[in-house]
């Protein structure tokens, strides 16, 4: 969980934005809720190399670790972005031939982060006689996490090649923290909808404690809607995805504070059994995803996909379920009875013991939790 300047920056970030971003998650106590990196995307790098082929940052980054001492002294993580190319996707100097050069810098810097994107590293595979095969793909990220992991500081390592060559199916192999399973999210509900309701459906068996499916960085307080980001950032706690926020955290709305700092959807995020939440359509543009927790609970979103708000009656018997392919766990709402806990309004929880009529709003999610009734003669 974190921040990133990409969504909200682009090209355009510099020392000064990232410290303000990083004192607004302070200021507004975002920390609390387990926020904690700060990560500096693209554009942070100097034109060339030293002589002895360390990448400095430019001028709109004077001091890197001074940056990094600031934010571990205020209890945050340092995180930052290379590519294995000649170039960046912003067309800045890459890692490629001082892997372990630029290891060691972020090791000196105090860096826990590294985004790692494909981008430039296209024109060297182009000319790779194994190219378009597995081995091909793996090659680059393999050669920095030799390097990273020979560092002292415990560094997550995040691919960003946009999900090619089924990274899902090697990320772990490579350590990888996450793996990036799509091409880049932007702040409107078609990119966002895509990516999220369409592209991860099968990639549940794959997100594990310490290795995650990542759909990219969130976009929620951008271009979306109130509603658009609540869906959005319902699902991608759905998806046991890393929450990186992508907005300008210092001029945020109510809202948008609203939405990111929900504790309860947050811990269906961060629930420690790990397990990424599974998509059942019930039609009409109606999605449910089911999502097993710690406990004995379950998370449940129920996704409307219409522009107009839909009532739709959850059926709780409809579900009896087993999640064969990954935690073995079933529902049993013929065994069972949970307490129904509404995420984003609270009130009184209702109980499964008869079906829930659920109201949502155009392109939005209701979101639930569910907890079994523990027989009290046990
Ligand atoms: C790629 C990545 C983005 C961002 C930019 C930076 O497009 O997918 O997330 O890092 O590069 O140039």
């Amino acid at each position: 969980m974190g921040w990133n300047s990409w969504n909200c920056w682009g090209l355009d970030v510099s020392a000064e934005k990232v410290k303000s971003s990083a004192q607004a998650l302070l200021d507004k106590g975002l920390a609390d809720y387990g926020y904690a990196y700060i990560n500096i995307d693209d554009s942070w790098e100097a034109p060339e190399r030293d002589a002895n082929g360390d990448l400095l940052a430019n001028d709109k980054f004077p001091d890197m670790k001074g940056l990094g001492e600031w934010l571990h002294d205020e209890g945050l993580k340092f995180g930052i972005y290379s590519s294995p190319g000649v170039t960046t996707c912003g067309n800045y100097l890459g890692s490629i031939d001082h892997e372990e050069n630029d290891a060691r810098m972020y090791n000196e810097w105090g860096i826990d982060y590294l985004k790692y994107d494909w981008c430039g590293y296209q024109q060297k595979w182009m000319t790779e006689k194994d190219n378009y095969t597995r081995a091909s793909f793996i090659r680059p990220y393999m050669l920095m996490e030799k390097y990273l992991r020979e560092q002292p500081r415990d560094i997550f390592y995040s691919l960003c090649q946009y999900g090619w060559e089924e990274v899902w199916k090697w990320g772990p192999m490579v350590d990888a923290n996450s793996w990036r399973t799509t091409g880049d999210i932007t702040d409107t509900w078609e990119s966002m909808s895509d990516i999220g309701f369409r592209q991860q459906e099968d990639l549940y068996p794959y997100a594990a404690p310490g290795h995650w499916n990542d759909p990219d960085m969130l976009e929620v307080g951008n271009d979306l809607t109130v509603n658009q980001g609540r869906a959005h950032f319902g699902l991608w706690a759905m998806m046991a995805a890393p929450l990186i926020l992508g907005n300008d955290l210092r001029s945020m709305d109510k809202e948008t504070l609203d939405i990111i700092s929900n504790r309860e959807v947050i811990a269906v995020d961060q629930d420690s059994l790990g397990v990424q939440g599974f998509k059942i359509p019930v039609g009409q543009n109606v999605e449910t995803w089911w999502k097993p927790l710690s406990g004995g609970d379950w998370a449940v979103l129920v996704l409307n996909i219409n522009k107009e708000p839909v009532s739709y009656e959850l059926n709780w018997q409809m579900f009896n379920m087993t999640d064969d392919e990954v935690s073995g766990r079933s529902t049993d709402f013929d065994k069972i009875t949970y307490t129904v806990r509404d995420l984003w309004n609270g009130g009184k929880p209702t109980k499964t013991d008869k079906p829930l009529k659920v109201k949502v709003g155009g392109e939005d999610a209701a979101m639930y939790r569910l907890t079994p009734i523990k027989d009290k003669k046990h």
